[in-house]
C-alpha cells in the first residue's frame, strides 16, 4: 500500500457545517431583507439595522467559523504528517464528510426557517413610529413624547424626517447606523443637537401633505393668562392672526405666509447655529425685485468663509417645531388654570408652581420629589389654612404640575424649551421679530415693520376670562400691556422682559 494523500473535503469537521449553515442563511437574510426595503410600504431608517448590521455580521461569522474549521483541520493533518489538499467535489463515501454534509443541510434549513420568521417579524416590529421613537428610549423620549401630544401624532416620523425617493433613503441608513453605534457607545450630545442638519428641504415633506398655496385665511386665537401676583388675576389676549397665503381662485398672495409662495424667495444668514440671531436677509420677490436687509448693529456676514451658511427660508423656519413642542411652565400652568384642571383659588399657584417648574434637577425622580414636597410645603408654611380647606385641591396641583413637568421636561436629555427655541411666535422666543425686529433695514432705508397690525389684529384683551366683558373690537385695537411699563413694549422686544429666568 503506497502513502497516497488522504482526500479531504471542506467539510470534513463539524464546525465548518455550522460556519457554511450561518453564512449561507445571512446572505438569505440578507437578500430578503433587501428586497423588502426596496419594495416595503413605508421606510425606516432604523430598519437597516437588522439589513446592514445583523445580517452582515452573522455572515462574517459564519465565515470565520468556516475559515477556522479548515485551520484546525489543516493544523491537525500537518500534526499528523500529513500533506494538505483540499478538494471541492462531494465525497459519498466518507461517511464523517456525509455527516457533516446532512449537519450542514439540516441547520441551514432551520435556520432559513428561523430567519425568515423573525426577520419579517423584526421587520414588522420596526415599523415607524413605534420603533424610532422608543427603541432608543431615552435618547428619542423627548421627541417622542412631545410628537405623541402635537397635531402630527398620527403623521409618521419618516414622513417628515426621511420623505420619499432613494438618495435621503440610502442617507438616513447609513445615519441610521451612526446613531445606533452613538447610543451603543453612549456618545450622544444631550441635549441633542438642533436645528437638525441635513433636514430635508420643507418642499419635499411639509409639502407633500401640505399645499403651500392653500388659502389658510386668518384665524382666531385666545390666550389667557395669569399673573403672578397672590390672586392669579386672569388676563385674555384675543388675536385674528393673518395666516393669508395664496389663493389659487384669485391668485392674491398675502398675510404671514406670503413669505415664501408663489416665487417670494427669501435667503438669510444667520450669526449663531441655532439661527436665532438674523443678520442678513435677501428677498427675491416675485416680480423679480431683489432687495438686502441687514441688521445695522451687527458685523456683515463674511461670505468668503464656508462655515457661512445662506439657508432659504421655508416653512421650518417658522414651524419649527411642528411635532415636538416644548411647553414653557408659564404656557402649560396658563392652560391648566384656564381648563381648571388647577384651581385658581390657590394664593400663588402661577408663581409658585413657576419656580418648582423651572429649577434645575438632575433627573425625573428628583424633579419629581421636589415638586410634590416643594408645593405641599410651600402651602403648608404659609397658608395653613388653604390645606385645611382646599388639600384636595393642592393634591390636583401636584398632580397636573408633574404631569406638565413630565410631557415637557426631559431632565436626563437636558431638553426642555430653554434649549428648543419655537420660532412661531415673538414672546417667548424672538421668532419673527429676529427680523421683523423693526431695526433691520434695507440699502433703501426701508425698516422690516413691527407694527403689531402687520400680522394680527387684536380683537379683545382685560383683565378677565371671560371674552364679553372686555372691550373688544374686530377692527383691532391698540395693545395695553397688562402691566403698566408705560410704551416700552414699542422700543423693547417682549423677550428682553419675558425671559425664562423672569418666569413670566
Ligand atoms: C410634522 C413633521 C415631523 C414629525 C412627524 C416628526 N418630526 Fe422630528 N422634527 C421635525 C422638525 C421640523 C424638527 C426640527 C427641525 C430643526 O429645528 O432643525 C425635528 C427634530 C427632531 C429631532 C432633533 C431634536 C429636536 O428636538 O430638534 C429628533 C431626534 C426627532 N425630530 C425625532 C423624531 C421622532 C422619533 C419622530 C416620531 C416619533 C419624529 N421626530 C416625528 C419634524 C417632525
Ligand atoms: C404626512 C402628511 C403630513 C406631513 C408630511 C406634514 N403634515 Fe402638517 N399636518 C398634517 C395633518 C394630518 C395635520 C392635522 C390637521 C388637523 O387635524 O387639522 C397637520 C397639521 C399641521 C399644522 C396645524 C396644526 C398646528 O400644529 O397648529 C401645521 C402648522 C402643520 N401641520 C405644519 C407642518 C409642517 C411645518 C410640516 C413639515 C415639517 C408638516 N406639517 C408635515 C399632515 C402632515
Ligand atoms: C413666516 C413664518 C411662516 C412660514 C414660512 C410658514 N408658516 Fe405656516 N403659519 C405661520 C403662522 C404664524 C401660523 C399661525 C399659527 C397659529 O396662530 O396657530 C401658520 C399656520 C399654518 C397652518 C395652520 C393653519 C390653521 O388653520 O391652523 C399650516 C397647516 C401651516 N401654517 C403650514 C405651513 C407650511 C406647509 C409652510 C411651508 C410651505 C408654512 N406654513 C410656512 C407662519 C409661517
Ligand atoms: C428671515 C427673516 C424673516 C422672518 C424670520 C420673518 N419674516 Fe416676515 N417678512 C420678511 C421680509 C423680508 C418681508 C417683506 C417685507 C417687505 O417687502 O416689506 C416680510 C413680510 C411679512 C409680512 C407682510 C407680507 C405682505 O403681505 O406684504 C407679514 C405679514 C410677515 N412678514 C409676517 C411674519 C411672521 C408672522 C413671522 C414669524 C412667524 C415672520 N414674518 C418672520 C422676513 C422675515
Ligand atoms: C411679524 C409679525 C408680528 C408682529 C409685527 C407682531 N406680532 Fe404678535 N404675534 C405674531 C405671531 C405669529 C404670534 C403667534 C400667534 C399665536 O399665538 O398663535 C404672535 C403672538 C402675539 C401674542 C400672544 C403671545 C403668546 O404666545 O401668548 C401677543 C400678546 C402679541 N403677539 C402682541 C403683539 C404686539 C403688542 C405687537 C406689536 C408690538 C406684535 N405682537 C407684533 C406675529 C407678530
Ligand atoms: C419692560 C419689560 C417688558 C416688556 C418689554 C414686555 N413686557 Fe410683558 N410683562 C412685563 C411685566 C413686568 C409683566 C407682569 C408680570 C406679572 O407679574 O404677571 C408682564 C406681563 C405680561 C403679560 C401678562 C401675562 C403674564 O405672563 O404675566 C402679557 C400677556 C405680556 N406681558 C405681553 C407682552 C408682550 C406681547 C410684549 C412685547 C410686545 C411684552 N409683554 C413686553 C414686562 C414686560
Amino acid at each position: 500500500m503506497t502513502d497516497a494523500p488522504r482526500k479531504r473535503t471542506l467539510y470534513r469537521h463539524p464546525l465548518a457545517a455550522v460556519g457554511g449553515a450561518l453564512f449561507s442563511a445571512g446572505v438569505f437574510l440578507f437578500l430578503i431583507l433587501l428586497v423588502y426595503d426596496l419594495t416595503g410600504p413605508d421606510e425606516n431608517p432604523y430598519r437597516s439595522l437588522v439589513t446592514f448590521v445583523i445580517a452582515p455580521f452573522v455572515i462574517t461569522v459564519g465565515f470565520l467559523l468556516f475559515l477556522l474549521a479548515i485551520w484546525i483541520q489543516v493544523r491537525s493533518a500537518r500534526k499528523r504528517g500529513e500533506s494538505v489538499r483540499f478538494n471541492l467535489s462531494i465525497d459519498p463515501t466518507d461517511p464523517h464528510y456525509m455527516r457533516n454534509l446532512w449537519l450542514f443541510l439540516g441547520l441551514s434549513a432551520v435556520l432559513i426557517f428561523l430567519v425568515i420568521y423573525s426577520g419579517t417579524e423584526a421587520y414588522e416590529a420596526t415599523d415607524s413610529v413605534a420603533f424610532c421613537g422608543e427603541t432608543c428610549h431615552t435618547v428619542m423620549e423627548p421627541q417622542n413624547v412631545t410628537y405623541h401630544n402635537s397635531a402630527h401624532a398620527k403623521v409618521s416620523c419618516v414622513d417628515c424626517h426621511i420623505g420619499p425617493g432613494a438618495s435621503f433613503y440610502v442617507k438616513s441608513k447609513f445615519d441610521g447606523i451612526r446613531q445606533l453605534f452613538a447610543t451603543t457607545l453612549n456618545t450622544y450630545s444631550r441635549p441633542i443637537e438642533t436645528p437638525v442638519e441635513n433636514l430635508r428641504p420643507a418642499q419635499e415633506t411639509c409639502e407633500e401633505c401640505h399645499w403651500p398655496r392653500q388659502f389658510y385665511g386668518e384665524k382666531m386665537v385666545t390666550h389667557t393668562y395669569y399673573r403672578t401676583d397672590e390672586a392669579n388675576s386672569p388676563w385674555t389676549i384675543k388675536l385674528l392672526v393673518k395666516i393669508g397665503g395664496g389663493n389659487p381662485r384669485t391668485g392674491i398672495l398675502e398675510g404671514i405666509h406670503w413669505h415664501m409662495i408663489g416665487s417670494n424667495t427669501i435667503y438669510y444668514v444667520a450669526a449663531d447655529e441655532k439661527r436665532q440671531d438674523i443678520i442678513w436677509l435677501r428677498l427675491v420677490s416675485a416680480d423679480g425685485d431683489t432687495v438686502v436687509y441687514q441688521d445695522p448693529d451687527a458685523e456683515p456676514p463674511d461670505f468668503g468663509d464656508p462655515e457661512t451658511e445662506v439657508r432659504r427660508f421655508d416653512c421650518m423656519d417658522c414651524h419649527n417645531r411642528p411635532s415636538h413642542s416644548f411647553l414653557p411652565p408659564a404656557k402649560g400652568l396658563n392652560l391648566a388654570l384656564s381648563t381648571r384642571q388647577i384651581s385658581p383659588e390657590l394664593s400663588y399657584i402661577r408663581q409658585v408652581g413657576l419656580d418648582l417648574l423651572n429649577a434645575e434637577y438632575q433627573d425625573r425622580r428628583e424633579a419629581n420629589e421636589a415638586i410634590s414636597v416643594g408645593l405641599t410645603e410651600y402651602y403648608q408654611e404659609n397658608y395653613p389654612d388653604l390645606v385645611n380647606d382646599n388639600g384636595s385641591d393642592i393634591d390636583q396641583a401636584t398632580k397636573v404640575l408633574l404631569k406638565v413637568y413630565n410631557e415637557n421636561f426631559f431632565p436626563e436629555m437636558k431638553t426642555d424649551y430653554r434649549v428648543r427655541e419655537n420660532n412661531l411666535s415673538h414672546f417667548v422666543n424672538d421668532g419673527c421679530f429676529r427680523c421683523h425686529d423693526g431695526v433691520m433695514s434695507s440699502d433703501k432705508g426701508e425698516v422690516l415693520s413691527n407694527d403689531c397690525a402687520t400680522c394680527h389684529l387684536i380683537v379683545s384683551q382685560g383683565p378677565s376670562e371671560n371674552v364679553s366683558e372686555l372691550e373688544s373690537d374686530l377692527g383691532g385695537l391698540d395693545f395695553k400691556h397688562p402691566e403698566d411699563i408705560d410704551e416700552v413694549w414699542r422700543e423693547f422686544k417682549c423677550t428682553e422682559c419675558h425671559t425664562p429666568e423672569s418666569g413670566y
